[in-house]
């Protein structure tokens, strides 16, 4: 009888004379491409924050909701039981919005990936061809963006010190991570609303990764949901999942049922952003259009406040009150290991080491969280100079400004076992899977060793021109070695880089 009953409601059609009447806080219908839900309460809970969806509460939602959100989201989301019916036909919008994701540039402007042969082009594209909007969301870092530069700069500190006469022909990139096998240490840094990037946003990244021997780290706040993200890996390819610990009750429980159902490779929670950051860029954009907003009619209901409209999400989606004894429980009730995302010390390194994490990420949010905060690269020389079993006990993985293939080396010289790049793949995604495909992996198969004239004559097309993993290869052999297991802090000079390195006043004993 019930699913009866269900199934009536699912198929009323209600027009959007009746859809308007319902904006009451107790009362709330949202359309969202041709269903009508009962969002009643679900404002306070929404990640991208509550004004978004009072302004469309009681209409179609479908454009602005199209503009981030894959079309199951809501489904995944919302219980079948807040289904009230489908909008009638004649009501419906129908158009995907382009305004808030796709530039026009990014149709014409857009060159051919195989112009592209390093990072910096990449970003220096994407600041051409992204609208406004992502690129300030992209791009953006906190405050002055201090820790953004030096991120990339300190890498400039470390020199190598190639070996040479080491017949170094053939050379693979493998690393193990918890015992997983990938074809190269380079993976993604968790990000949300990829979909501002591109409409394929997590999938295209599943994909792409999944194809050259990585994998992806799933963040919390995807554009699609985390069930269609695992469905777009191979079958039983390892994954990661990076969480943030909701401060509601039972949004935490729910992710806790989720996450022991899908069951990561690891949990990697993000530490670094107990509350939102001060940033710039988005501020001036969100004042911006709030100004043009206001100029073109009387009713503003986005963020003006002095945080901009960012900040109301952070709340909704990040517990300020995290505590190592949150962390400690989590790990206990999930039975799947856990990673610290946001190291910025040796003190919080041993600290993650005696909680019984398996793994640390260094990481500053990408200069995102605490502006002047050190270098990742420092710190990772921090916890090597202070506590280097840590790097024997744990696995380590590292993200911040990391450009070119002789930064993932030079990580994985000071002890880090993967390197995530944040900025890049948003970057890549303005192509799609193709432009994430480009930067981690070769699609061209190599000819047999014979047949000579196609590999003396081998054109560098885009299918071919491996971007980053080429670099890391060509650093490896330059340097002498052809496995990272080869890897070691004799192929570098830090002296520049310990100079800065920090002596923790009270570092806690190993025993
Ligand atoms: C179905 C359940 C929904 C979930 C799980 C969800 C989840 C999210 C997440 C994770 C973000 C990113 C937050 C951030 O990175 O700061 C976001 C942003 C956003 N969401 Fe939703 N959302 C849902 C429903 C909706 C609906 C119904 C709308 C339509 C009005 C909507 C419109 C937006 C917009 C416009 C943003 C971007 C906000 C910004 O620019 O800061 N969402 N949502
Ligand atoms: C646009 C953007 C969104 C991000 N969103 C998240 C997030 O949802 N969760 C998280 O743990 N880190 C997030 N980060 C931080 C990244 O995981 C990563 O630490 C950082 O981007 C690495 O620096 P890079 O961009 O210089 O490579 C975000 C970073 C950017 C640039």
């Amino acid at each position: 009888m019930r699913l009866l009953a269900e199934l009536d409601m699912a198929e009323r059609k209600i027009t959007l004379e009746e859809l308007s009447q319902h904006v009451k806080d107790t009362d709330t219908w949202m359309a969202i491409n041709g269903t009508v839900w009962d969002i009643t309460g679900f404002a306070e809970l929404h990640p991208g924050g509550p004004d978004i969806i009072q302004e469309y509460s009681g209409g179609d939602a479908s454009g602005p909701y199209n503009s981030v959100h894959s079309l199951k989201l809501a489904e995944k989301n919302f219980e079948a039981s807040q289904k009230i019916g489908v909008l009638e036909a004649k009501c419906v919008d129908d158009k995907l919005p382009t305004e808030n994701t796709r530039n026009p540039r990014l149709e014409t402007d857009l060159p051919d990936l195989d112009e592209i042969i390093n990072l910096n082009d990449l970003e220096v594209v994407a600041e051409k061809c992204l609208n406004e909007r992502s690129w300030a969301y992209f791009s953006g870092a906190s405050n002055d963006g201090f820790t953004k530069l030096d991120n990339s700069e300190y890498y400039r500190k470390i020199l190598l010190r190639p070996r040479v006469a080491r017949a170094v022909q053939d050379v693979n990139t493998r690393t193990k991570i918890l015992d997983d096998v990938y074809d190269t240490p380079i993976f993604n840094a968790p990000a949300s609303l990829m979909m501002l990037a591109h409409p394929d946003a997590e999938m295209a990244l599943a994909k792409g990764l999944a194809a050259s021997g990585s994998t992806i780290i799933i963040p919390t706040l995807s554009s699609f949901s985390t069930e269609e993200i695992i469905e777009a890996l191979p079958a039983d390819h390892p994954f990661y999942f990076q969480l943030y610990v909701s401060p509601n009750e039972a949004a935490l429980e729910k992710m806790i049922d989720t996450l022991c159902k899908i069951r990561p490779k690891a949990i990697m929670i993000t530490a670094d952003l107990p509350i939102f950051s001060k940033r710039e860029a988005n501020e001036r954009y969100e004042k911006r259009i709030a100004k043009q907003k206001l100029a073109s009619g009387p009713k503003v209901t986005t963020a003006t406040g002095k945080k901009g409209g960012q900040a109301r999400s952070a709340g909704v989606s990040i517990d300020p009150n995290l505590c190592w004894s949150n962390i400690k429980c989590l790990k206990e009730r999930t039975g799947i290991p856990i990673f610290i995302k946001g190291i910025q010390c040796a003190e919080d390194a041993m600290q993650a080491w005696k909680i019984g994490c398996k793994g640390i990420y260094i990481s500053n949010h990408g200069g995102r969280a605490a502006d002047t905060a050190q270098p990742t690269i420092l710190t990772l020389a921090e916890i090597r100079l202070h506590c280097p079993f840590i790097l024997e006990e744990m696995e380590v993985i590292i993200d911040g400004g990391v450009r070119r293939g002789s930064d993932v080396l030079k990580a994985i010289c000071l002890g880090a076992k993967g390197v995530c790049l944040g900025r890049p793949f948003f970057y890549a995604l303005m192509y799609g899977e193709e432009g994430v495909r480009y930067i981690m992996q070769c699609e061209f198969k190599r000819p047999p060793a014979h047949f000579y004239f196609v590999q003396v004559f081998k054109p560098r097309l885009t299918a071919e021109l491996l971007v980053l993993k080429d670099e890391l290869e060509t650093a490896m052999q330059l340097c002498g070695i052809t496995s990272l297991s080869e890897a070691h802090i004799g192929l570098l000079n830090t002296k520049a880089l310990y100079r800065d390195v920090e002596t923790p006043g009270s570092l806690p004993s190993k025993l």
